[in-house]
Formats: C-alpha cells, structure tokens, sequence
C-alpha cells in the first residue's frame, strides 16, 4: 500500500467509493508494506493525497484504513495480518499490487498462515511475467493456493467507461453490429498515446517496454472486444471465451512479417505540449537501451469475419498528446451519385474514444448549409459522455475493485487469455532480437518515427490524427 499505484489509483478509488455509499458496512482495508511505519502517520498521508470534498465519508473511510507491515517474502511476518483476520466467514480480497516475482511467495505465505478461505480472492496486478513461460510459472504458483474463480487478474483498462460502453455500443445497436464485418469494416486504428515519459518506473520499464507493458495487455483486450463475436449472455464465462477465440485467431507474426508489420521507437528529446522535456535514456540514467518506448503495428485476425481487414495499433510515450481511441472505418461507397466538383466523400468513421473526453464521434458526410449550389462536406455526430450524463466518469479502478468484492470476475482476464496473449507477442520480441530490429529513435513531442506513418500508408491509409471534422 505504499507503492505508486496505491497511492495514485487504489486508495482514492475506495474513498469514491465509500462517498457513494457501496463499500460494505464493515469491510476493513488493511494496507500493508515493507516498512514498519506509524498506523496513524500512514493514514493521514493516505488521506491528506485524496478529494477533501466529502468530509463525512473521508471519517468512516478513515476507521476502515489499518497499517500493518508485512516483509512479503518471510512467511513469519504475517502473523500480525492475520491477527486482524479473525472472521472465516466474510469476503476477504489480497490485492496483490507489488513486483509480478513476489506473487508466488506471497500466495505461498497466504496459504500457510491460514489466511485463505473459500471467500477469498486474490487480485494480480499486471505484468503476468514477461513471456509465456514466466507467466505460465507465476500462475501455477498462484494457482496452488488460489482456485481459478478466486483469481482476479486486472487490466485496469476494461474497467474504462467507454471500454464497457463498447460492448452496449456493439451490441445493443443492430445500427452498428450489422455492418461490423469485412464486408464494410476497411479497417480498424486503436492509439494509446501518452504525454507523460517513464517517469520513476524506469526500472521496470526498461525490462518491459511498450510491447510488454501495453500492446500485451491493455491493447490486445481493446481489440478482443471490438472483434470479437456477440457472446451468448454477458457473463464471466461467454465474455471470456469469445475474447479468447480471438487471441486464438490473432495471425502470428513471424519471420519477415516481424519487420513489415511492427515498428519500434524510442523517443530522444523534445518539446510536448510547450515544455522540453529529456529523452528516454536521460530519463531512465542509462547511457544506452534497447528497449522500446513506441510501437505501431499491422494485425490480421484470421477468421471468417474479419478476413482482409487490418488492425493498426500504435501506443507511444511522449506523444504529441494524451489519447486513446479506437477508430473504425468504414469501405466506401460502391457507387457515388455526386459528381467531383461537389467536394470529396471521406470514409464513415466511428471513433470511440476512451480518454479524455470519453464519448464517441460519428464521422459522416453532410451538405453543407445554404442556399448555394450543393457542397458536401465532412461533419460529425457527437455524443460527449460527460454532457450526455450528469455524472462524473469513474476512474477504472472504482468499477473494478467493486467487481472484486462483489464477486463478478467478467472485467478480469482469465488464465488462458493472458497466455495465449503471451504467445503471440513473445516471437515478436523475439523476431526484434533475431533480425536485430532496434527501436527508431523519435522526438519526444511527435507521433513515433516515421516509418510508423509509412506502415499505413503502404496500405493506402492513413492515421486519423486531429481529424475530428468540425460539427454542423
Ligand atoms: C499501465 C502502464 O498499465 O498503463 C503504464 O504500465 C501506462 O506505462 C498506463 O502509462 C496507461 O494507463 P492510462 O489509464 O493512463 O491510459
């Protein structure tokens, strides 16, 4: 509980929480940490980082907060955690927010102090290992103490608003789900671009780098749930399994596809968003570094509904800015009735976008108004969630650790989802390291190297960058 993500996300999505009422009314969060420190000192820290808003709620969340510490790796240091868990019979949620090599152990030490009930769950942060073979060894680990239906293993990325939205976008309007095929789908961009470098994580990130830390995980599940077919029900079990028929039909890329179809870069120095900022190495002290922190991709899902439709990815640190989105465009019309001279007829786009300004834009082709001759012109239907609803969007965390609690594992990845999502990364890591393909150097403040615009426009496409049409 003293780490960055704790401090950052954990602690204040509880306090959310408990200012709209849903924790449970005796539940308890006890944090813990390596370090022995003062109960009192850690609280206030922990609340002195969170909204003053809501007085009341911050003083019951208050009584619910414990400190205790724990060295994770000494089974003989549990003893006082397990003081405070005397009651077999209420749910009890381990949120394992530490390094992915202290999850064994920690299960291990769970176990043997009699800590883990038929009520209990654990929650994995990611990353799951670095490839399938550590991730298949950290999940027999855990998978000897913990039964599957007791493993949560979090992407906090489907705990995103519009990342749920998807499925009820998809789903419940035959609008979109009819023509959600190859026969008018051109083909799919999905962006995760971020301003910010590698901050403090340095160390981690530079063992990991932006294939293993987002393509992996937050990007892959992104494109299962815009692929994937309508489940039977929405349930933990129908969900999951349709995600997983398409991490089954991801084309491997492989051999010679490993240059073609993938692009890696670093960023050096540069300006973003009016401020310079220093490059990767300078960030992470390192005079030098293979490591990635931009990648784009071309991806091919071999099935009979998306056969020929390419999926771009692309996800960066120190992009021009912060951004994630998911655009769908759609083929051309067959036939146009208007002749040339009355302006061009772009693509029909659906742009569903995650953060900021969580909503979603129809881009279409409209007359423009007036009483002149006819002129077409782009323009976009908007639906902003913010202005559609008046409350506020929820951090991914708040829906996600509710979920724990309550007991729906549907927004958790299962076992064999993030393993078959290592096996078909890790000979692209590999295929780098073999055909010596060293990540591209970029200016911080840009949109990648270059060679990640020509991936697209190879295909004849393009990337839909700031290409939202005004509105009419
Ligand atoms: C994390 C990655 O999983 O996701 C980070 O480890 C990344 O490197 C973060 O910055 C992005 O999350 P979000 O919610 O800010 O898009």
């Amino acid at each position: 509980a003293t780490g960055d993500l704790a401090r950052r996300k954990l602690l204040p999505a509880l306090l959310e929480r408990e200012s709209e009422g849903v924790l449970p009314p005796r539940g308890r969060i006890i944090c813990t940490g390596h370090q022995p420190m003062d109960p009192t000192a850690f609280i206030d820290a922990v609340l002195a980082n969170t909204d003053p808003s809501d007085a009341a709620a911050r003083e019951v969340f208050r009584e619910r907060l414990h400190y205790v510490c724990v060295d994770a790796g000494n089974a003989a240091s549990y003893a006082d955690l397990a003081a405070l868990l005397t009651d077999p019979g209420v749910v009890r949620v381990f949120y394992l927010a530490t390094a992915p090599r202290l999850f064994a152990s920690i299960s291990a030490n769970l176990s043997a102090a009699g800590l883990i009930t038929p009520q209990t769950r654990v929650v994995l942060e990611k990353p799951i290992g670095h490839d399938l073979q550590s991730s298949r060894e950290i999940n027999d680990a855990v998978g000897k103490v913990f039964d599957e239906n007791q493993i949560y293993r979090i992407d906090h990325y489907l705990g995103k608003e519009t990342v749920q939205n998807l499925m009820v976008l998809r789903f419940a309007n035959p609008l979109f789900e009819r023509p959600w095929t190859s026969a008018d789908i051109d083909h799919v961009q999905i962006t995760c671009a971020e301003t910010l470098g590698v901050g403090g994580r340095g160390d981690y990130y530079d063992h990991a780098g932006a294939l293993r830390d987002m393509v992996q995980n937050h990007m892959v599940q992104l494109l299962c749930l815009i692929a994937m077919e309508p489940p039977t029900l929405l349930d933990e079990h129908s969900v999951r399994d349709e995600k997983l028929k398409v991490l089954h039909a991801l084309k491997p890329i492989v051999d010679g596809a490993v240059k073609s179809c993938t692009v890696r870069g670093q960023y050096g120095a540069g300006a973003v968003e009016g401020a310079a900022v220093s490059g990767y190495l300078k960030d992470i002290g390192q005079p030098m570094s293979g490591t990635e922190t931009f990648v784009a991709m071309k991806v091919e899902i071999a099935n009979w509904r998306w056969a020929g439709v390419p999926f771009y990815l692309r996800t960066g640190k120190r992009l021009p800015k912060q951004c994630s989105e998911i655009v769908v465009t759609f083929k051309p019309l067959r036939h146009s009735i208007f002749p040339e001279s009355f302006g061009a007829i772009g693509p029909n786009r659906l742009v569903i976008r995650l953060q900021p300004d969580d909503g979603v834009t129809q881009v279409t082709t409209m007359k423009a108004p007036g009483s002149g001759r006819m002129a077409l012109v782009p323009a976009s239907l908007q639906l902003n969630f913010r202005d559609a609803t008046d409350w506020r969007v929820h951090d991914a965390y708040e829906r996600l650790i509710t979920d724990v609690i309550r007991g729906d594992p549907t927004l958790f990845m299962r076992r064999d989802e993030v393993e078959v999502s290592w096996r078909w990364i890790e000979p692209i890591h590999k295929g780098w390291q073999e055909h010596l393909v060293r990540p591209i150097h970029y200016a911080a403040g840009t949109w990648g190297p270059s060679a990640a615009i020509a991936l697209m426009e190879r295909d004849g496409r393009s990337w839909y960058e700031d290409g939202m049409p005004a509105g009419v």
